[in-house]
């Protein structure tokens, strides 16, 4: 699964929950790669390295310097990261001057999916080609925030121009609004997530997370002193915590909406195979009566009452499935 870590604001804290977010589920044993697509190279100078002295970054990968294994580094188990520097800052003129071309971009990262449970891109502050191109690939485009009075012109233009590409062939991408350096004492806060951004994200169907990021100084001082992202600090917090149950509430949204109904009876299954083994399934269905759009779904079935239709009082035949939108890795 791709999350792109997004917000032309700068300083709203996407590195710091790229990083983190990275780390709390390379805790739960997920093999997670982190790729900095920001020319400040702020995701490998968390864990103390020098962004200017890596011997290879995703530049030089896209350059064909390199193969992609050469600048992946492993910073601890489940934990890898591809990091980025200042040669990031020039992959408009790479791509103008036919050295890079865009949907090698795209292809990496896709490639990277392939390989890890979870690839978690950092993004630069700006609307710039490398963030249009995550935009189109990733599957959820998580947005942090601060919730200060300008908060919601802000996450206006980000959200539009999520939609905008939803619109232009990532239909599946699923957004989240991360409300961070939230100070509980100063009421206001709330009151602009609760009363302004949570109503009207809602409506536009992004999530807004209930877990919120505190204000604090102990993240800056987890970097600056052991060199790691909050979440791995021995130094134990309420502010690990945080990541900690962040990261639980956005696989647990992810997973409520993978969890669909095939019915039947309105005809928007047009079709279902069998296809590897007994436990998993390929449909193409039309998600809307209007939408013509297919998908292919994997997954065990739950609940057979379509095919045999053996449940007694159900109101109409239907199949629930748990599916994911990518084959279950085998091995
Ligand atoms: N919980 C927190 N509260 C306040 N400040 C924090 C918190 N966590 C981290 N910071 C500090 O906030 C600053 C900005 O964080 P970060 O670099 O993650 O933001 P960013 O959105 O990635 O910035 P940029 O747009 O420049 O890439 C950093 O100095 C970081 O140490
Ligand atoms: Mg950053």
């Amino acid at each position: 699964m791709i999350f792109g870590i997004v917000n032309n604001k700068g300083g709203v804290l996407k590195t710091t929950l790229s990083t983190n977010l990275a780390a709390s589920l390379s805790l739960s044993n997920k093999k997670v790669i982190i790729v900095d697509l920001d020319g400040q190279g702020n995701v490998i100078a968390t864990f103390g390295k020098n962004p200017n002295n890596m011997t290879h970054t995703i530049i030089d990968f896209l350059r064909n310097d390199c193969h992609l294994n050469d600048c992946i580094v492993e910073q601890r188990k489940n934990l890898f990261i591809i990091p980025g520097n200042d040669d990031l800052n020039f992959f408009d003129y790479y791509v103008q001057s036919n050295e890079i071309k865009q949907s090698d971009l795209k292809l990496t990262l896709k490639k990277l999916n392939e390989v890890y449970d979870y690839v978690i891109i950092d993004t630069p502050p700006n609307m710039s080609t490398v963030v249009a191109i995550v935009l189109s690939v990733c599957d959820v485009a998580i947005i942090p925030f601060e919730p200060d009075q300008y908060a919601i012109l802000g996450l206006k233009r980000i959200v539009d121009a999520t939609k905008e590409f939803k619109n232009k062939g990532n239909a599946n991408m699923k957004v989240i609004a991360v409300p961070t350096k939230v100070n509980t004492r100063v009421t206001i806060h709330n009151e602009i997530i609760e009363h302004n951004i949570r109503p009207k994200l809602t409506s536009q169907n992004v999530y807004v997370t209930k877990t919120f990021i505190s204000a604090s100084t102990k993240s800056t001082a987890s970097v600056g002193y052991e060199k790691v992202p909050i979440v791995l600090s021995v130094v134990k917090s309420k502010y690990q915590d945080e990541y900690m149950f962040l990261k639980e509430e956005i696989i647990n949204y992810i997973n409520s909406l993978s969890k669909i109904e095939i019915s039947t009876t309105n005809n928007n299954l047009t079709e279902f195979n069998n296809k590897d083994n007994a436990n998993s399934y390929e449909a193409n269905i039309n998600k809307q009566k209007n939408d013509q759009q297919k998908i292919n779904i994997y997954g065990s079935v739950t609940d057979y009452n379509t095919f045999n239709n053996e449940k007694e009082n159900s109101e109409a035949p239907c199949l629930h499935f748990n599916y994911s939108d990518k084959k279950e890795n085998k091995d």
